[in-house]
């Protein structure tokens, strides 16, 4: 299991020092939500932010992965790929040609990812799963942090690892993203969850990010401190 934080929720003013420490933390995937005002009603950041964490992510041998909430994602992924995106997940419900996007990621040498907001039903990655390095279900539907989570979506982690293996398609992680905190990461990685998510739950301000990662990691029974893949 790998925690994933999202920067959304991060200072900004600090943000080269909190993903810094995220990464001597041991973690080794950060999270970054491109958001267009189109898909979801919020604006965030695009590839300057990208190649502005590039450097430290290379020097942990970190990936830097793009969660794109954005129309016509295609547009973008040769900029996100030249600024260093190493992981590109779109989302189904703004791809009406998933196929070939999921190519194009992979043909700039990115871990392509298939996104599904909660009440897209998991049949809706049927056909795409065995193209992709990451299946992602959004546990809140998308465009902010700090959302509550939607206990449903523990079940449907397990309904999707079950089709995985079903499939032989184990490798596939399956990611969860929203309201993913140390009172629901347990259930989840038990479900089948192999990346977990964490804005808010890493980088809350009441206690360093280094403590709020190891408090995760405890509480799924992990080791405190682990240097992750
Ligand atoms: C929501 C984003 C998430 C968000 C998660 O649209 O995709 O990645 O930052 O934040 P928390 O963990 O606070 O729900
Ligand atoms: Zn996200």
């Amino acid at each position: 299991m790998k925690i994933a934080p999202s920067i959304l929720s991060a200072d900004f003013l600090q943000l080269g020092a909190q993903v810094s420490e995220a990464l001597e933390a041991g973690v080794r995937r950060i999270h970054i939500d491109v958001m267009d005002g189109h898909f979801v009603p919020n604006l965030s950041m695009g590839p300057l932010v990208v190649a502005a964490l590039r450097p430290l992510a290379e020097r942990a041998g970190a990936v830097l992965e793009v969660h794109l909430m954005i129309a016509d994602p295609d547009r973008y992924l040769d900029a996100f790929s030249r600024a260093g995106a190493t992981a590109m997940t779109v989302h189904v419900e703004a791809c009406p040609h998933l196929h070939r996007t999921v190519a194009a990621i992979r043909s700039l040498a990115a871990q392509p990812g298939v996104a599904i907001n909660p009440a897209t039903p998991i049949a809706a990655l049927d056909e795409i799963l065995p193209d992709v390095d990451v299946a992602l279900l959004m546990s809140v539907d998308p465009g902010f942090g700090g959302q509550a989570f939607i206990a449903g979506t523990i079940d449907k982690v397990a309904r999707l690892r079950a089709e995985l293996r079903r499939r032989r398609l184990d490798h596939v992680e399956i990611e969860v993203d929203g309201g993913v905190g140390a009172e629901n990461i347990a259930a989840l990685a038990e479900a089948g969850m192999t990346i977990a998510v964490c804005g808010t739950s890493v980088f809350d301000p009441h206690a360093p990010v280094a403590t709020n990662i190891r408090s995760l990691r405890v509480a799924c029974g992990l080791h405190a401190f682990s240097q992750e893949s």
